[in-house]
């Protein structure tokens, strides 16, 4: 079987300023695998429109994420940050995939079924084909390990569906045209696991999120101070101390989180976060951890708030991702045609590549 290098890809769609959730869940392993893996991180905006998005939002919001990748700490120099409609290979390789998936594989979706609700007939047709693209956007490169959360699975697994159909229907072009066994690899996600998952300030059974009505459930990464200050205060807790042993966090839903939160947030295990604050009440423990995401989140917020008031440097680091970005998927997607019998584009105003 044909060996593919290895390569990260993931994105998160720009609806929504990031929270604290976004980035123990996701960003600080983007990050950390920024040291061993070859890493593309995408602003997805061409998922954000499979729903209606203002577009007075919507343009400031992919700015707003970019930053946020920024701040948070990947790097534009090592791994390739980007704007996913900026490059024109994920929109037509999606055309592609369109074709290969089935109706049946569709139907099956569950994100799609909580997201169109009951009013399925008013979904978009984009909604419905959402899967296919997320497919392309990591095909478009290859790349062969994609960090996501436990809700994406099933987007991976299709993906992989996908790359294998491809791999077969095509199997005798793919050979000629010098692929050998595979042109695609099968993308392997990489689950973010439940230790990292961030839990609604006001209710420990739910996932922090974006889509909460109250703001007071989550941390925001532009929140200030005196937000995180607040939020923390009125978090929900139990009446009783902070037991010594995780054990003691069963059935205590919301202390599980914060100390969860605090953590992560310190680079601890929770036993250790337990072992200094055993016994403590929340009126201790509060205040600490608000001190602690304060410490943590401030920066990333003041490098956010100076990124968004110079909106020219943020176009420019997506201008050179796009570029370095294209310069990886320009390529494959030609191959692409070559083996489904499509000719390849013509670069209209660029020399032929
Ligand atoms: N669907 C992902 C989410 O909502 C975002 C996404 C789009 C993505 N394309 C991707 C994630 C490719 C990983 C790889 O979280």
């Amino acid at each position: 079987m044909t060996q593919f290098p290895e390569r990260v890809f993931s994105g998160m769609q720009p609806t929504h300023t990031l929270h604290l959730g976004n980035y123990l869940g996701a960003m600080v392993n983007w990050i950390a695998m920024q040291e061993t893996h070859s890493c593309i991180y995408c602003v997805v905006d061409l998922h954000a429109i499979t729903v209606f998005q203002d577009p007075g939002e919507l343009v400031g919001n992919i700015r707003q994420v970019t930053a946020a990748y920024l701040a948070c700490g990947l790097d534009p120099k090592r791994s390739i940050i980007f704007n996913q409609s900026q490059v024109h290979a994920h929109a037509e390789l999606a055309w592609v995939f369109n074709c290969v998936a089935r109706l049946g594989w569709l139907n099956r979706m569950t994100q799609f079924k909580e997201k169109a609700g009951k009013d399925r007939e008013n979904a978009s047709v984009g909604l419905y084909a959402y899967p296919n693209l997320m497919a392309a956007d990591i095909l478009a490169y290859r790349a062969t390990h994609v960090p996501v959360g436990e809700d994406q699975k099933q987007h991976l697994e299709l993906a992989r569906d996908i790359a294998q159909k491809f791999n077969n229907d095509f199997a005798a072009a793919i050979a000629a045209h010098g692929h050998g066994d595979a042109f695609f690899p099968l993308p392997e996600p990489m689950i973010t696991g439940p230790a990292t998952r961030v839990m609604s300030l006001r209710d420990g059974s739910k996932k922090m999120s974006k889509s909460d009505a109250s703001d007071l459930s989550r941390i925001n990464l532009t929140d200030d101070a005196e937000a995180i200050a607040q939020k923390f205060r009125k978090a929900r807790t139990d009446p009783e101390p902070l037991p010594s042993e995780t054990a003691g966090l069963a059935g205590r839903p919301e202390a599980d989180n914060l100390v969860g939160i605090y953590a992560a947030l310190a680079g601890m295990t929770k036993e250790s976060v337990l072992r200094e604050f055993s016994g403590a009440q929340f009126s201790t423990f509060k205040p600490a951890l608000s001190d602690l995401a304060v410490e943590r989140l401030g920066p990333i917020a003041a490098e956010m708030r100076r990124m968004m008031d110079d909106p020219g440097y943020i176009d420019g680091v997506l201008a050179d991702g796009a570029e370095r970005a294209s310069a990886i998927a320009v390529p494959i997607m030609d191959e692409v045609k070559d083996v489904v019998g499509l000719l390849r584009t013509v670069r209209a105003g660029l020399p032929a590549g």
